[in-house]
């Protein structure tokens, strides 16, 4: 199929392997000056609930093993992208995947900084539809505790965090010009969350992908230049503090009218609720 930015964790992990690759950005037409635009550095002794999912085994040590993002929401619970978790994207079933860890307090992926937490167990959402991207949420949990102030609180459904046009803030290590090129260093994009109706204008169904506003919600900017991209997904996107969405998927990376879709929390915490 031909939305495969969508999906495409598999053909960024290839190409992750073969070229450097850095975090959130942006559009076609900035190619130039991609390490700028949209995204800036940003630090974990700021955001220390911002994790990255990494297995050498599975995609090689350049950058320490990292193939997604995560988010702690609790000392031993990190959520992610069911996607991550597929498949498709580890090229075995997640069971096989022996040195699943995330690394938490390190900025510089090749750094020492930080710890490296084994993943001891692994819940993916049974409703994740890997057609739609619809119910993308997975839960790590981890070997070791990390201290409760690196946790941050989930935004529940009425949240004023949700309304759209509250400014929000993505993280990750993801391409930065939706050219293969990852980040090494974790990056931060200022994005808005936008209003239901022009998500679902963007992403109509078809080639570019379905909007579903009770399990989704998409943020950006309309001239795009903003946004999240292969390798962040799984990671968070921030307002008021609290967490609201989870990367998902999005048609390119920073186009205008292509908003950044992401697993809408509220909805995702009545699915983790289910299970338990
Ligand atoms: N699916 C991508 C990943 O696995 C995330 C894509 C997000 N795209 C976007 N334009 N916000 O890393």
């Amino acid at each position: 199929m031909s939305r495969t930015v969508v999906r495409t964790m598999t053909g960024a992990l290839a190409l992750a392997a073969a070229t450097a690759v850095i975090p959130l950005v942006s559009p076609a037409t900035a190619v130039a000056d991609s390490i700028i635009i949209g995204g800036t550095p940003a630090h974990v002794a700021d955001s220390p609930w911002v994790v990255a999912l990494s297995s050498r085994d599975r995609f090689g040590g350049t950058r320490a093993g990292q193939f997604c993002g995560g988010v702690v929401v609790e000392p031993k619970k990190v959520l992610t992208a069911a996607h991550c978790l597929s498949r498709e994207a580890l090229g075995t079933d997640v069971g096989q995947v022996s040195d699943l860890r995330i690394i938490s307090g390190r900025d510089e992926l090749n750094g020492t900084g930080g710890k490296e937490i084994p993943v001891s167990g692994t819940w993916v959402n049974p409703g994740f539809d890997a057609a739609t991207n619809g119910g993308d949420v997975a839960v790590l949990t981890l070997s070791e505790a990390l201290p409760e102030q690196d946790t941050i609180p989930m935004a529940e459904s009425g949240d004023s965090a949700y309304r759209a046009g509250t400014a929000a803030t993505v993280y990750g290590w993801g391409d930065t010009t939706g050219y293969g090129d990852y980040a090494s260093s974790l990056r931060s994009a200022g994005v808005s969350i936008m209003p239901d109706s022009s998500c679902e204008q963007a992403y109509p169904g078809g080639r570019t992908g379905a909007y579903d506003a009770s399990s989704m919600l998409c943020a950006g900017e309309p001239e795009g230049g903003y946004d999240a991209c292969q390798g962040d997904s799984g990671g968070p996107l921030v307002a008021q503090g609290r967490l609201v969405g989870l990367v998902s998927w999005g048609n390119g990376c920073g186009r205008a009218g292509s908003p950044g879709v992401y697993t809408r929390i509220s909805a995702a915490i009545g699915w983790m609720t289910a299970a338990d």
